[in-house]
């Protein structure tokens, strides 16, 4: 596949989608992506469902990517692939070396999520957790994308006020790969008073934040041009660093207006006043907080996508759930968030813009016609309608088929 993020910035100067090259890891030329509309497109997807509620919203994504695919032309080979807990059943690892390699040759992968009770006091390195972060630095993909939208369709399912919450419209771009879910030294040991300790490291490299502040900067920039760098520089010597080198790729991005913010301010500012902000960017363990956070001024944290892109190679989509084992196996769970992380796909990763809108699009149409999964559901409201996952997936196919082609 096209190097996702060469892709963002293609888009970002106004050039076509068929500049981009293949993949190292593709067999195929780039002109088979590039075909005209007519002709058939072939893009391979690694599937990684995982554990608890994954497989359930994987299945009704994958029957929605399938259904755009015949209506835009476009054809998609799927492998799936075992991750996270199941794959420690399976295995014994929980990130397969085949599961890696399927996923680094593939054009995208679509992950659902990993985790659960099961698996919850294995070792460090048997969690399905470590998988997941395997995974991230296996693909290289260090820039995570999480938008946070309030839809008007459910703004009463936000924990703020109506018009707090209304007009919501935020990105949260995450460094993803550095700083103290992976820096060294770190382990549990015990200090020069023989007393036991736990320690982590926060490091960054100057060229980790340079390409995540670019990947901002221009994020920014394809929105309302306003970026907001979050960090704890007036505690931590790796934030006062974060927050010089932001400051100097600000100047190669002068129409986008910086500025910064100390994280615990950052999160009270998000329930206080959201609309504020248009494009946040943070260091690992702050986006992971602030991303989570601002997923529940949405309403739920069931209708958030992300995506996860490298300078090169597949891009990684998922939504920004867990595995949610409460409600796992009950047709209970929300697939929005993992069918718009199938649009995410189709737009960041393949380039495939039209097929996106029209997810985007059904999605909405599906909400405007009531359908609510329990963690978007207002009892009482009698326009709603409460649906399980299969059901709200069959919505949304209807609603693909039903409409007009979408033109961006
Ligand atoms: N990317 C991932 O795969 C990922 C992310 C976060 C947590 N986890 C793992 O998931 C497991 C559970 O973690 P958690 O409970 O902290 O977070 P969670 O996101 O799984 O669940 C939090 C709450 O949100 C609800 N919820 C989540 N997704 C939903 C959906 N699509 N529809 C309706 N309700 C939904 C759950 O029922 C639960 O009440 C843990 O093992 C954790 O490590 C995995």
């Amino acid at each position: 596949m096209a190097a996702s993020l060469q892709q963002l910035n293609l888009r970002l100067v106004g050039s076509p989608f068929y500049l981009k090259s293949a993949s190292k890891h593709s067999s195929r030329p780039a002109s088979i992506r590039c075909a005209a509309a007519t002709l058939t497109k072939r893009y391979s997807i690694t599937v990684l469902p995982g554990d608890g509620i994954g497989p359930e919203t994987i299945s009704v994504a994958k029957d929605v990517l399938k259904l755009i695919g015949s209506l835009e032309g476009i054809e998609f080979g799927f492998q799936e692939m075992p991750m996270g807990g199941s794959a420690l059943d399976l295995t014994g690892v929980p990130l397969p070396d085949e599961t890696l390699s399927a996923a680094k040759q593939s054009d995208a992968v679509l992950l659902g999520a990993i985790g659960g009770y099961k698996w919850d006091n294995n070792p460090k390195h048997l969690k399905p957790e470590t998988g997941l972060l395997q995974l991230r630095e296996g693909l290289k993909v260090f820039a995570n994308l999480r938008p946070a939208t309030v839809l008007p369709q459910l703004v009463d399912s936000s924990t703020l006020k109506k018009e707090v919450a209304e007009g919501v419209d935020l990105m949260v771009v995450r460094e993803l790969t550095g700083g103290i879910y992976f820096g060294k030294p770190r382990g549990i040991g015990t200090n020069e008073n023989g007393e036991e300790i736990g320690f982590n490291t926060e490091v960054y490299a100057s060229y980790e934040i340079d390409r995540i502040a670019r990947v901002g900067f221009e994020t920014a920039w394809k929105r309302n041009k306003k970026l907001c760098s979050v960090d704890k520089a007036n505690v931590l010597e790796a934030s006062m660093f974060w927050r010089n080198r932001v400051t100097a790729i600000a100047s190669e991005y002068p129409d986008v207006e910086l500025s910064h913010m100390y994280v615990d301010n950052a999160a009270m500012q998000l329930v206080r006043n959201p609309k504020q902000f248009d494009t946040i960017l943070t260091n690992n363990i702050f986006g992971d907080i602030l991303s989570d956070e601002a997923s529940m001024i949405t309403g739920s944290i069931g209708m958030l996508p992300s995506a996860s892109l490298g300078a090169s190679g597949p891009g990684l989509f998922e939504p920004i759930h867990g595995s949610a084992p409460d409600i796992a196996g009950q047709d209970k769970a929300n697939p929005l968030a993992t069918i718009l992380s199938v649009a995410m796909l189709l737009k960041y990763g393949l380039g495939e813009e039209n097929a996106a809108k029209r997810i985007e699009n059904a999605v909405l149409d599906t909400l405007d016609k009531g359908f609510r999964t329990g963690d978007i559901y207002s009892a009482g409201n009698h326009i709603q309608k409460l649906v399980g996952c299969k059901e709200m997936g069959e919505e949304v196919l209807k609603s693909v088929e039903g409409q007009v082609p979408a033109t961006v």
